[in-house]
């Protein structure tokens, strides 16, 4: 029988791109990845655990499974695997592996003993286990790929529970970080993102001994890698020779994800982040003294435990002041083994509405803003397709969604994903643009225009 299997994967960038390396190592045994859990002999799920909600909807899934998986194995991989390790076969019986994400290259021993008949296996070393060199990644975009740069984070935010599931931090050698994207770039690839739950913390720890925006300088030289991202930076170690690399490169792209958390500085003192709101504007600045306009996103969270109402509105004049181009918003959520889970909390309701305030005060800045960009031109980089609106998906090096029409008449004929275009904006809404293609569409790895017959 053919050996197949389906992941889901919930959470973020990182656990997506782990997916891909848990399917690039399953590949290599012989597994094919399936699109559906109905055709596949075994069951992944790529989990997240950064708040209750998306704990809790990994479990339900499991839930659900329960009278349907048959023969199958079922696998429970990532966040919730690592925090809530062997107590997943109590909640879950039907579960016949846990394995967390600093153990994914023991994958093939579990998967061993598993074929052998063993139930309730489990790999929940945190950091042992390298997977930065994973032999082989199967990405699931052939023109934009991830990279790992460090992994695992030792800043200690009394809110956060990745400490726990993700390990102590870790930075990659430059060498094989510089060997992956000189790879990707022969294969193909145009855009990079370097990925890292405190990305700009990276410190190489081989001789070479670069520092974050060393690597950046790199990454940005190579000549057919189009667009450089990176994500997730925090501000602790946001240092001026990030801004220099990215106005020496024009590959690196004019957006920074940036997360405050809170505009106040009596709350960020509680959450232990390290800066002030003051000194997080500091770095506001820099950014925005940069040579080109870069756009800034971030995280905040309402309702960690004391924020009054006088903090929230603290927050509220940030994002006036920072104006950010799309802000992720939660409500706090508490975490088993996390300084904040003690505190006294905000009630529920407070929080609610707190959410909701400051969703509609970010809605109107950006369509405020996204409203002046009616009429100019902006650089597409293709996505996907949104067949019932005739609608490319592409997204600009300032990281808004940009949805596009092509007026050419060859829009059944030939397919933009992975390309880049230049496409005029029409119309706008708090969350995206909407365009036309002009002319000219690029062959992926180039620099220069090309248009396309
Ligand atoms: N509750 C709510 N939001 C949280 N985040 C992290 N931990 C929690 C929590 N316990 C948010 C932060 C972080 C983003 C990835 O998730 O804003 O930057
Ligand atoms: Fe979720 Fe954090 Fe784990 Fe990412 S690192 S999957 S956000 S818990």
């Amino acid at each position: 029988m053919p050996k197949t299997f389906y992941i889901e994967t919930f959470g973020c960038q990182m656990n997506v791109h782990d997916s891909e390396k848990v399917r690039g190592m399953l590949e290599t045994r012989g597994y094919s990845k399936v699109p559906t859990p109905d055709e596949a002999g075994m069951l992944l799920y790529n989990t997240c655990s950064i708040r209750d909600k998306a704990e809790q909807k990994v479990f339900s899934r499991l839930a659900g499974l329960k009278r349907k998986v048959g023969g199958k194995t079922v696998g429970v991989l990532g966040c919730v695997a690592q925090h809530n390790g062997e107590d997943i076969f109590d909640h879950a019986p039907h579960v016949d592996f846990v394995c967390g994400s600093a153990s994914y290259t023991s994958l093939p021993a579990i998967l061993d003993r598993v074929e052998a008949g063993e139930s309730r296996v489990t790999g929940l070393a945190l950091d042992t286990d390298e997977t930065f060199d994973v032999p082989s990644v199967e990405r699931d975009r052939p023109y934009s790929a991830y990279i790992t740069i460090i992994e695992g984070c030792d800043k200690e935010c009394t809110y956060c529970v990745v400490p726990f599931t993700r390990g102590p931090e870790r930075s990659r050698a430059s060498e094989s970080v510089m060997r992956e994207a000189r790879d990707l770039e022969a294969r193909g690839y145009t855009e990079i993102t370097l990925l890292g739950q405190t990305v700009n913390s990276y410190r190489d720890p081989s001789p070479a001994g670069w520092s974050f925006a060393r690597l950046l300088d790199e990454i940005g030289r190579l000549p057919r890698i189009r667009r450089v991202r990176f994500t997730t930076s925090h501000p602790a170690d946001f240092t001026p020779d990030i801004v220099q690399a990215i106005d020496r490169n024009e590959s690196l792209c004019d957006w920074v994800h940036l997360p405050v958390q809170s505009g106040s500085t009596d709350v960020l003192r509680g959450m232990q982040r390290t800066y002030s709101r003051d000194e997080y504007l500091r770095c506001i600045d820099m950014l925005k003294g940069a040579d080109r306009t870069i756009e800034l996103s971030t995280d905040i969270i309402v309702g960690f435990p004391g924020e009054t109402e006088r903090d929230f509105e603290k927050t509220l004049s940030l994002l006036d002041e920072v104006q950010y181009a799309s802000v992720f918003s939660f409500k706090y959520s508490p975490r088993r083994g996390t300084a904040a889970a003690e505190m006294p909390q905000v009630p529920e309701e407070e929080k609610s509405r707190r959410l909701l305030v400051l969703q509609e005060h970010q809605r109107r800045i950006q369509l405020r803003r996204n409203t002046a960009l009616i009429g100019g031109l902006q650089e597409a980089l293709v996505e996907g397709r949104k067949e019932r609106f005739d609608q490319w998906v592409g997204r600009t090096t300032q990281n808004r969604v940009l949805n596009f029409t092509d007026p050419s008449g060859l829009a059944g004929e030939r397919d933009l994903r992975g390309r880049y275009c230049q496409v005029r904006v029409t119309a706008s809404g708090p969350n995206s643009l909407v365009g036309e293609l002009a002319d000219a569409v690029s062959q992926p790895g180039f620099q220069g225009l090309h248009i396309l017959n």
